[in-house]
């Protein structure tokens, strides 16, 4: 970019390794600001292992990094931006790069647009005290990533057999963040009856430096299909928070689909409270003066 000429959004793909690093030094700094994740967890994970995607930057003048954008394939593509945010200049070149988009906006009004899927973010401070009964017939125990892999994502895959993004898992997804850095065996809890996974809660402290309290999220939490409604799902969380308690959180969060009834209703009788509401929206590149009729 020329001296003096201004910031713009431009695609950068692939990142360089030095690119790398500015993204995730801009991701640490909107981190430490915001007092949150600047990115979804997912998203960063696209970064750090360079799995196909489009990058777009914003640079100044001098060269520095301002902004941070990532596009992912999809049917329509999706965006997140570093902060959560539409920048309205980076909005008008993904579409006409694009069409059709869909953007995820976190604490923000969302700009005009269908709503295609809304997250509560919810959250409560720890202690949960709460008493809960186990079967006499299962044991709970950390997750074994020698024996566990294939039947956790049996149980997985059936428990959120209509979720979009967490129904279709494969091993090398769950092996990708079980050799994650923030990865810990003791905070992934599964109920075991000796022939499968009953019901399982992982949990992930958060970078504790980022945050002015100790967050620990309830990462996913999930009961066999066929032992629904006897109190499992509400034992697991308890057991995630405590499993998080044990490492110094002191504020547990979790991400809940407005439309899944079940799961709002446990975490609202836990005490969870929403405190953010993200929402995915659908962008469409308007119609041109002279463009034809869409049909
Ligand atoms: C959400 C889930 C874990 C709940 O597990 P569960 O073992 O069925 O839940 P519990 O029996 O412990 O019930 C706990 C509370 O959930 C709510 N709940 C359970 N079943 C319900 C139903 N059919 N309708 C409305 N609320 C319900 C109630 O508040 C219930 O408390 P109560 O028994 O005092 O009324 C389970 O449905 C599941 O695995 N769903 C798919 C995966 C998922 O969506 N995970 C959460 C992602 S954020």
């Amino acid at each position: 970019m020329t001296p003096g000429a201004p910031a713009r959004w431009e695609l950068t793909a692939p990142l360089s390794e030095r690119q790398r690093d500015e993204v995730r030094d801009l991701l640490a700094r909107t981190e430490r600001r915001l007092g949150r994740e600047a990115i979804d967890e997912g998203r960063r994970r696209v970064l750090v292992h360079a799995h196909p995607a489009e990058h777009w930057c914003l640079r100044d003048s001098a060269g520095h990094l301002r902004g941070y954008a990532m596009v992912t394939p999809g049917t329509p593509p999706v965006v997140e931006a570093c902060g959560g945010g539409v920048d309205p200049a980076l909005r008008e070149a993904l579409l006409a790069r694009h069409g059709a988009l869909h953007w995820w906006v976190r604490a923000r009004r969302p700009p005009r647009g269908r709503v295609e899927r809304t997250l509560e973010v919810r959250q409560r401070r720890l202690p949960l005290a709460v008493a809960v009964t186990w079967p006499a017939d299962a044991v709970l125990r950390p997750f074994d990533p020698d024996r566990d892999v294939e039947r956790w994502l049996t149980h997985n895959n059936q428990a959120f057999a209509d979720h979009p993004e967490q129904g279709a898992w494969r091993a090398d997804e769950l092996r990708e963040r079980l050799a994650e850095p923030w990865f810990d065996p003791a905070g992934f809890l599964v109920l075991d009856d000796g022939t499968a996974i009953r019901a399982s809660c992982w949990t992930k402290v958060h970078d504790l430096a980022t945050s002015p309290s100790r967050v620990g999220e309830i990462y996913a939490v999930s009961v066999d299909p066929r032992w629904r409604g006897r109190g499992l799902g509400r034992a697991m969380v308890v057991a995630g928070t405590a499993a998080l308690l044990a490492h110094g959180v002191d504020t547990a969060l979790l991400f809940v689909d407005r439309d899944n009834v079940v799961a709002r209703e446990l975490y609202a009788s836990l005490g969870f409270d929403v405190v953010r509401t993200d929402v995915l929206v659908r962008l469409e590149a308007s119609p041109r003066p002279g463009d034809p009729p869409s049909t």
